[in-house]
């Protein structure tokens, strides 16, 4: 048996939690029957050689059966709603289709995928307009990983993943092949998106009538797009690809029983060391994998995932082969570069709540960049939250174009689960978390928070990542070209179109 310290802790400052906000929404016990966990099955690949993938991903309108009664209109990546899962192989050189389906533009974001900016990334820069498609090309070069896709049009960022533009992203390699983890795609290794939404009248999603500008939320949990979901388990050990997908709640995770579980991967990859835990916190766009031990369960037994007191999933247990298979202490070897020698201490501050929210004291323009740094450098980012402790918020910061290393969370040690590869941290207030961040590529890239409406009001950044050699410009996306093309889109005048992140 190992020896492993089994944590019980979230972590995180209570007080800063999510259910301290005057606009939180409580998540309820949906009161519909209990169906089966929808799983987002693999998209085909259109071709496949020992060294090249090809993909066609299509943004589509479709609805779906959340609730008895009328279907959900909604928005998905080859699906009606959510998506079909991606699998990238590492070394493989990745060539996608981006199809747009939607009656109006979006982006292709590729959430934790290490690719050139601002382009192939797929964040605000990089429309693509209805009826049109576009392609984009790359290697494929970083380790086995959980990382995700989704729309990215700011500030229409928050409305389109509320509609369902999210679909998880796994990263395969020669590496996580050799561990002992289950890896039976949709038996016992499964994504686990977790959102939440409002049903209104006919079951529809009204992004508008729930806006808050501190993020949107709803009661219903909806796992994978299920309402109330069951999963039949038939193998002893379980890998759940947790998903924090939704736009502003964080995920306060434990089993009934306190069952404890271990978690092997975060955002960028396996974990060096598997961390045992009872308890878990998710902010808005991390990634735990986790592998759940069923032993000592027995055909009928029901095992419940509650976030906070509500429960979310409902594991049934069928009979399964016995399975013994003991982690290593030790599961990968992750970089750890050194910091480049006189290199500058980047400052990032996260500020305000509501219609406030800045980044370093300005709004996100899309026409600036606000830091630069060199490729192939190591450097030190300080990340703040200037909110108040009594009642801030945990603001979750993410990075595009790279994963880092969490250095320190006001000079400590980080949670012992943040000792890998990450592209999101949550940042409590008054806190200021150390960051060693480094690129391989170069590009225009977004920093920001990932309450995606703070993200669409701007508590964004950009910054350059630059290779003195090699020096480029980049014809950067405007506002107004946005607004023009949306409110054709919509058919209303631009005096007339409202998306409320654009209030910023
Ligand atoms: Cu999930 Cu700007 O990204
Ligand atoms: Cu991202
Ligand atoms: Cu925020």
């Amino acid at each position: 048996m190992s020896k492993r310290t089994v944590y019980t802790d979230y972590f995180f400052d209570e007080p800063a939690y999510n259910t301290h906000d005057g606009g939180f929404i409580p998540l309820e016990e949906p009161k519909t029957p209990q169906e089966p966990l929808r799983i987002p099955e693999l998209l085909k690949p259109d071709e496949e050689t020992s060294t090249d993938m090809y993909y066609t991903v299509i943004a589509q309108p479709g609805e779906v059966q959340l609730l008895p009664g009328a279907k959900t209109k909604t928005w998905g990546f080859n699906a009606p709603f959510l998506g079909k899962t991606i699998l990238f192989k590492n070394g493989k050189t990745i060539h996608i289709t981006l199809k747009n389906e939607l009656p109006e533009l979006t982006t292709f974001h590729w959430h934790g995928l290490n690719v050139p900016g601002p382009i192939t990334d797929g964040g605000c820069h990089a429309p693509v307009y209805p009826g049109e498609s576009t392609q984009i090309e790359f290697k494929c070069h970083q380790p086995a990983a959980t990382l995700w896709l989704h729309a990215h049009p700011c500030p229409a960022t928050a409305e389109h993943v509320w509609k369902g533009l999210a679909t998880e992203v796994l990263v395969t390699d020669d590496v996580e092949a050799k561990l002992p983890f289950p890896r039976n795609f949709g038996v016992d290794d499964i994504p686990v998106i977790l959102q939440d939404r409002h049903f209104h009248k006919d079951n529809q999603l009204d992004y508008i009538a729930d806006y808050d500008p501190d993020g949107v939320q709803g009661p219903t949990p909806v796992i994978n797009g299920t309402v109330n979901p069951y999963f039949d388990v038939t193998t002893q050990r379980l890998r759940l690809r947790l998903l924090d997908g939704a736009n502003r709640r964080e995920w306060r995770l434990h089993f009934s029983d306190d069952l404890k579980f271990t978690q092997i991967a975060s955002d960028g990859g396996i974990l060096p060391e598997p961390v045992d835990f009872t308890h878990l916190m998710l902010t808005c766009a991390e990634r735990a994998e986790i592998i759940v031990d069923f032993k000592g369960h027995k055909p009928g037994d029901v095992v419940t995932l509650y976030c906070d007191d509500v429960p979310v999933m409902h594991f049934r247990i069928h009979e399964f082969a016995a399975d013994n298979t003991e982690l290593p202490d030790h599961l990968v070897d992750i970089p750890d570069p050194e910091v480049t020698a006189g290199a500058p201490v980047h400052k990032v501050v996260m500020s305000g709540m509501d219609e406030e929210v800045m980044m370093n004291g300005k709004k996100f323009d899309m026409q600036r960049i606000d830091d630069r740094q060199q490729v192939g450098h190591v450097e030190y980012w300080d990340i703040s939250n200037t909110n108040d402790m009594s009642n801030g918020m945990v603001h979750p910061y993410h990075m595009h174009g790279t994963q880092f290393r969490v250095v320190s969370r006001n000079g400590h040690a980080p949670y012992p689960n943040e000792n890998g590869l990450k592209d999101t941290v949550g940042v409590n207030p008054g806190e200021t978390v150390r960051l060693k961040v480094w690129f391989e590529h170069l590009g225009v890239y977004m920093n920001h928070c990932h309450i995606i409406e703070h993200e669409d009001g701007g508590m964004m950044a950009q910054f350059e990542v630059y290779d003195p050699e090699n020096p480029k410009t980049y014809q950067l996306m405007d506002m107004t070209t946005l607004m023009n093309a949306f409110a054709k889109e919509r058919g209303v005048a631009v005096k007339d179109l409202y998306i409320p992140g654009m209030d910023m």
